[in-house]
């Protein structure tokens, strides 16, 4: 079976397993997309309405603009992998709550181990804040930070704000496009 077939697999696998609640009023989960050889894993926060209808990660606005940077370090969304530490859409995009997040965690794990990427990159702090609960986002953007987590494939994180809070945020916006661009180099230093 090809890694692609695995990952669906795992997948539907956890459609049945996982426990959350946003499960019964969601339209349907969102599973990570991209390339299951990717090197570098998206990690956001949860499905909006777009990406709640289409079953897709970032299919809206903020989609939009996350390929608009993909491009400018020429990577298209079949390059990398992306997905979210909640899987099923809040009501009226509210910010997911905690146990919503510990709810999915399994399945991001699994993702992630199952991927193997040598950089996790989080988009937003909800997904940091998980892995790194002392830091904040305004403190650690488009720095390269270096920790080892229990039962995570890698040691190399880099956050960036989200492109959602980014989008109508002119300085935050700016900051974003310069951070995403340090992407290449982050790569290269840690795979040398
Ligand atoms: N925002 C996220 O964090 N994830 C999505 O899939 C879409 C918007």
């Amino acid at each position: 079976m090809s890694k692609a077939e695995d990952l669906k697999n795992l997948n539907n696998k956890w459609f049945e397993k996982c426990p959350c609640k946003l499960k019964k009023i969601a339209t349907q989960p969102v599973p990570g997309y991209g390339n299951p050889q990717s090197k570098i894993v998206f990690i956001g926060e949860a499905p909006g309405k777009q990406e709640d209808l289409l079953g897709k990660p970032f299919v809206g606005a903020a989609g939009k603009f996350l390929d608009e940077m993909l491009e400018s370090i020429k990577l298209k969304r079949e390059d990398i992998y992306i997905t979210n530490i909640v899987k099923y859409r809040p009501p009226n995009n509210r910010d997911p709550l905690p146990e919503e997040k510990v709810d999915c965690i399994g399945w991001l794990y699994e993702e992630l181990n199952f991927i193997k990427p040598k950089l996790i990159i989080f988009l937003g702090r909800h997904s940091m804040t998980y892995f790194f609960p002392n830091e904040s986002i305004s403190q650690v953007h488009g720095k390269l930070l270096i920790k080892k987590i229990p039962n995570l494939p890698t040691k190399y994180f880099f956050a960036l704000y989200h492109p959602a809070a980014a989008l109508y945020n002119g300085g935050m916006r700016e900051t974003l496009i310069a951070d995403f661009k340090k992407i290449p180099k982050v790569i290269e230093k840690i795979t040398k």
